[in-house]
This record gives structure tokens, C-alpha cells and sequence, in this order.
């Protein structure tokens, strides 16, 4: 099958570009172990030659995920860092980005640390207020960059509105679409340019498998990117992409369940006097909540709080989850606690982190897809624990 099937999602996550294998006739994609691939005559092969620049188990994965976007193209990389630096091998010397400043600290760092050596400029915008976004616009502006819900505060871009802006300026939107999923957004269809994706997270689905992703609908940005991956090699081995495509199988059945399982944690913590605040977008009275439900078919499996009893709280509350085990990462079937200002965005100085809303009291979790109760269990426990603590 192509990757431009009517199928609706969960089909189309375990058939397209899954096709029985035409040596064999396995009917699971087979994990193609190998760094080449025998020419009949020199020059003459059978659509691969070195698995740097392809793979069929790669390939499977690739139209897949690319179906599951809506777009013709995707290109897997060795994890969602690559991906988004695959992203930036467009740019050139002297280009502009605007940037949303409420993104991955990974991505920061990147943007902060490595591409400017290179001449590339980035300004950071309250992108939640599009006409930021618009102000920051220069003649160089290649890129608007953008997450949706944000990362960690859950915030709520509007995707088509950065769309608009980028394309009244010749720049294109590229959306980190790892937090929300195809399954619950496909900004290609809002207008953006480009999507990229961190696999390990909801796609991989398993916490077991590092890896990342570009979709795209234009042939000539594809080429161009796979030209540039390709030069500069940071590709997923075959066991990587086996292992993605298997949870990408599974993406809508979990994150159902992930979703059902947060809408119930945000709703019991929002009752809980130890939790100042919940920023969940499904809360009717999340500042987002009409914009998610535009824009999105759901609102997602991440769930962060402010302690109330501030930075004490917060660290107790961390290290007394029994559940929800304590370590970086988010969107596998297991919860995770996370402490945003030391972990995941430990790149940000700390008045940005401040800025941004993230305090030494916020606490981040990804909502896994154990019994809802026994979730919600063990944060009361915890809750009463940071209460002591603190
Ligand atoms: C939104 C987002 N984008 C990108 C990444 C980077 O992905 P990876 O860790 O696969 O390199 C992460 C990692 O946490 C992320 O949360």
C-alpha cells in the first residue's frame, strides 16, 4: 500500500507500507540486518543499495509514518535530536528562525549552542499570541518553529494561525508534533511545512527505542532533506526502525488510554489541595482548551502541576511516586514523574525557565496506561508526602 491510503487511522498504522514481504511472504516486516545489498551487475539492484541511504525495514516504517501525518514523505532518524537538526540542514548562513519560546530544552540547546556557530539566528516569541510571531518576522526568516501543546507547560499554539504568517512572508511552519501524535493532530493539514517528531515518545510508545522522524507533503523539500541525511548519516538501524514501527501499530489504541487515564489524573488533582495548579488542555478552564479542541481530536496523555507547598514539595512529591517511576522521557506505556527544572529543561537559565511558567514547583507527568486508579492512588499518596515534606 501507498502512503496516501483512505483508510482510516488504526488501519492504515498496520498495513501501510506493511505489505507481506515479497521474498518470503513474512508477514511481519522483517528487521533487513544488513549494511548492503547484492548488485545483479554493476550498477543493477533492486531499489537498494547501502542502508545508510536505505533500508527496507526503515522504508516500511517511513511510509508508514507518513501515511499517519497525512503527508507523501517521511524520512526516520536516529532520534528525534537528529531529526530536528535533519530539519535545520536546510537552512543556510545568515537565515532566520522565529521560535516558539516554550520548546523542548534539547532543542534549545541546539538552537542556542550549535546552529549559530553556523550563522544561523533564531529570536524566541511568545508563540501562544501569533502576532508575536508576526512582529519577529525579518526579510532571512526561513522558519517559524513551533510545539503544540507545549513542552512542559502544555500551552496551545494555534497552528494554522503560524502557518498563515509564515507563508505571507515566504518562510515555512515547522511543527515538533511529538507531544500531541497523528493521532490527535496532523499539522500538515493546518498548513505547516514541516512535521518532526521525537519516536521515542508516544510512537515508539515502549520507552525501549530511540528514534526520530520528518514528515513532509513537498517532493523537493524531501529530496533535499534526504540528500542532507544522507551526507550526514544519522539514521535508525533496522532493530530501531522494527521496533518504532511496531508501537506506531499500536499509537491510537494507546494513546485512547492514555488520554482517558490523564483526563482523570488532571480532574483528581485539581481537587487536591497539596496542587496549586493543573495544566491539562481537556480542563475546560485551560486557557488552550477551545484552540485543542479545533485543533486537535483530543488532548493527550501529559499532565504538569505547581505544588503548592513550592520547591520542597515538588522534589519530595518526585521522589515519593511509586507508580509513576522518576526519570526523563514521556508518552511510554508506563508513568513517569518528571522535575522540568533540573531535568528536561535544565538547558534553560533559570529567568527563562521562570518566564515560561516553569517553577521550582512544577512537576511534569506522562500519564501511562496502567489502571487509572491505581494512578491516582499513588499521586494522593505522594501529594500527602509532599505535603509532610515540605
Ligand atoms: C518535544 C520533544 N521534541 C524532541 C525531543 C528529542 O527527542 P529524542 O530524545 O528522541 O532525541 C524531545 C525529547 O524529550 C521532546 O520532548
Amino acid at each position: 500500500m501507498t502512503g496516501r491510503e483512505r483508510q482510516r487511522f488504526e488501519t492504515r498504522a498496520i498495513h501501510v507500507g506493511q505489505a507481506a514481504d515479497p521474498a518470503t511472504g513474512a508477514t511481519i516486516v522483517p528487521v533487513y540486518q544488513t549494511v548492503t545489498y547484492t548488485q545483479d551487475a554493476i550498477g543493477q539492484h533492486r531499489g537498494y543499495e547501502y542502508s545508510r541511504t536505505d533500508n527496507p525495514t526503515r522504508a516500511a516504517l517511513e511510509v508508514c509514518l507518513a501515511s499517519l501525518e497525512g503527508g507523501r514523505f517521511a524520512l526516520a532518524y536516529a532520534s528525534g535530536m537528529a531529526a530536528i537538526h535533519g530539519a535545520t540542514q536546510l537552512l543556510e548562513a545568515g537565515d532566520h528562525v522565529v521560535v516558539a519560546d516554550d520548546l523542548y530544552g534539547g532543542s534549545y540547546r541546539l538552537f542556542t549552542k550549535v546552529l549559530p556557530r553556523f550563522g544561523v539566528r533564531f529570536s524566541y516569541v511568545d508563540a501562544t499570541r501569533p502576532e508575536e510571531i508576526a512582529k519577529a518576522m525579518e526579510p532571512a526568516t526561513r522558519f517559524v518553529w513551533i510545539e503544540s501543546p507545549t513542552n512542559p507547560m502544555l500551552r496551545l499554539v494555534d497552528v494554522a494561525a503560524c502557518a498563515e504568517i509564515a507563508r505571507r512572508q515566504g518562510a515555512r511552519l515547522v511543527v515538533d508534533n511529538t507531544f500531541a501524535t497523528p493521532y490527535l493532530q496532523n499539522p500538515l493539514a493546518l498548513g505547516a511545512a514541516i512535521v518532526v517528531h521525537s519516536t521515542t515518545k508516544y510512537i515508539g510508545g515502549h520507552s525501549d527505542v530511540i528514534g526520530g522522524a520528518i514528515v513532509v507533503d513537498d517532493e523537493e523539500l524531501f529530496q533535499r532533506l534526504r540528500f542532507a541525511r544522507n551526507a550526514t548519516g544519522g539514521v535508525p538501524g533496522p532493530w530501531d526502525a522494527w521496533l518504532t514501527l511496531r508501537g506506531a501499530r499500536t499509537l491510537a489504541l494507546r494513546m485512547r488510554e492514555h488520554e482517558a487515564n490523564a483526563r482523570q489524573v488532571a480532574r483528581f488533582l485539581c481537587g487536591r489541595r497539596e496542587v496549586a495548579r493543573v495544566h491539562y488542555p481537556g480542563l475546560p478552564d485551560h486557557p488552550g482548551h477551545e484552540l485543542a479542541e479545533r485543533q486537535m481530536r483530543g488532548f493527550g496523555g501529559m499532565v504538569t502541576i505547581d505544588l503548592a507547598g513550592g520547591a520542597a514539595a515538588a522534589r519530595t512529591f518526585c521522589e515519593a511516586t511509586r507508580l509513576f517511576a522518576l526519570g526523563e522521557s514521556l508518552g511510554g506505556v508506563e508513568s513517569l514523574v518528571g522535575y522540568p527544572w533540573t531535568m528536561s529543561h535544565a538547558a534553560f537559565p533559570p529567568e527563562e525557565k521562570l518566564r515560561k511558567g516553569i517553577s521550582e514547583a512544577t512537576v511534569r507527568l506522562s500519564v501511562g496506561i496502567e489502571h487509572a486508579d491505581d494512578l491516582c492512588e499513588d499521586l494522593a499518596q505522594a501529594c500527602l508526602r509532599a505535603a509532610q515534606g515540605s
